[in-house]
């Protein structure tokens, strides 16, 4: 494995490291960029629009309804990201594969989900959530491992959801109210989980639907072509996702459901409550929004970028214009594999790490091009493409293979690979 650091010191908190440790300094840089709060970027003009469509959503009495937490640390424990969300210890999302870990028990949060159940816990019922997450995964022009999302959770009580309605309830009456440790919640009923009522599920269903879509329209137009599908997560049920159809293709934008009534249990003391949730992000939507082709952009402190969302109204649209479009340098890059090693147990997001670390935010793309088994010594061999572009000025053919050699010389160090 790429090499990592024995301890990991993060403003100014010390972690020990150990057999899950695998943050590189590199991602470690950008913890407190904060990009959603800079002033001009589109990130950052995205979420205002957003928070307030939420406080046009939600006022009492002219006071917003609901808080919004956009500065919690994204250092969050595996209790915090998966245990509080019912996300199964065997669950894909805690791969090492998959997440940034500080170490065993602390993580670079997965998602703003991660804070959903301390928030509940604290006596909050409604909220916003907005901030960086990391997540390990492939690299092109829509991926990158740090981005940002906005999350929320709507709660409502019995009086609140059934307005004039007093005979309606949002428990079954075989929902042991007095013990609800005891219920056995589940969810084999794709409507609806067991312990809430038909009208309940379904009213919440569709404010939270309606809730989304109003959002998709105030963003991207009354006209916006949009389609609900079945989703899974383990900490709502049911669960959609919303995609938006732009240029050309659906494009998901974000996942939402029924807080599973667990979480609610063991967030506190709220008893006769029913809550919606959902989360998006809002790399996808700014780069739609305002026509951004790469998402490198969002990072990019250069005035020629920075200046185009300047002093933009809100609402306005604008498009953003290339400063101008600088070559692209694909190398490619073949080796043999360790006996140890085939193609399917090398571990491609260590890799993809190890390039962008070595590479910096040069790197385009990697792709696979190619993998071939020699017949007669069965040794495995991968050759990956690796697409060089500097964002702002034009590199020399000498200064990527420069950087080429130095990434050959890094993967060689890792992975005891033999270069062709
Ligand atoms: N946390 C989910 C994700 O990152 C999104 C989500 C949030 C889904 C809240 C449902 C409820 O994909």
């Amino acid at each position: 494995a790429p090499k990592s650091v024995a301890s990991v010191q993060i403003n100014g908190k010390k972690f020990e490291s150990d057999d899950y440790t695998n943050v590189t300094p590199k991602m470690i840089s950008y913890l407190g960029r904060n990009l959603h709060l800079q002033k001009n970027n589109p990130l950052s003009i995205v979420r205002q629009r957003i928070v307030n469509y939420f406080y046009a959503s939600f006022t009492k009495r002219g006071h917003p309804a609901f808080s919004v937490y956009d500065n919690l640390s994204p250092i969050v424990t595996t209790k915090q990201n998966f245990d509080d969300l019912l996300i199964p210890a065997d669950h894909p999302s805690r791969a090492k594969s998959d997440c940034y870990y500080i170490n065993r028990g602390t993580l670079l949060r997965a998602h703003m989900t991660a804070h959903q159940s301390e928030l509940l816990r604290s006596g909050l019922d409604n909220f916003l959530m907005i901030g960086d997450v990391y997540r390990r995964d492939e690299i092109d022009s829509t991926h990158f491992p740090v981005f940002h999302q906005v999350d929320a959770v709507r709660s409502q009580r019995k009086e609140e959801l059934f307005v004039g309605k007093p005979d309606l309830e949002i428990f079954e009456p075989s929902y042991i109210q007095s013990n609800p440790h005891a219920y056995i919640n589940s969810i084999d009923d794709p409507m609806k989980q067991s312990c809430h009522t038909l009208e309940a599920a379904k009213l919440m269903e569709g404010q939270l639907k309606s809730h989304l879509i109003g959002l998709t329209k105030v963003l991207f137009g009354e006209d916006i072509k949009y389609r609900w599908v079945d989703a899974y997560f383990p900490f709502t049920h049911p669960s959609w996702e919303l995609e938006i159809y732009y240029e050309n293709k659906w494009m998901e934008v974000l996942g939402c459901g029924i807080v599973r009534n667990e979480i609610l249990v063991h967030a506190g003391p709220s008893t006769n409550t029913i809550a919606y949730a959902f989360g998006l992000g809002l790399e996808r939507l700014a780069m739609a929004l305002y026509k951004i082709p790469d998402i490198r952009l969002m990072w990019s402190t250069d005035s020629g970028f920075l200046t185009q969302f300047e002093n933009v109204g809100l609402n306005e649209a604008v498009t953003y214009k290339p400063v101008s479009s600088y070559p692209q340098c694909t190398n490619d890059m073949s080796f043999w594999l360790p006996s140890h090693l085939t193609i399917d147990t090398f571990m491609s997001n260590d890799f993809y790490d190890l390039v962008r670390d070595v590479g910096g935010d040069i790197i385009e793309q990697v792709k696979l091009k190619d993998k071939f088994v020699h017949p007669k010594s069965k040794k495995h061999s991968l050759c990956y493409s690796i697409v060089y572009r500097h964002l702002e000025r034009t590199l020399t053919q000498a200064e990527v293979n420069q950087v080429h050699k130095e990434i050959e010389k890094a993967v060689v160090d890792a992975y005891n690979v033999v270069i062709r």
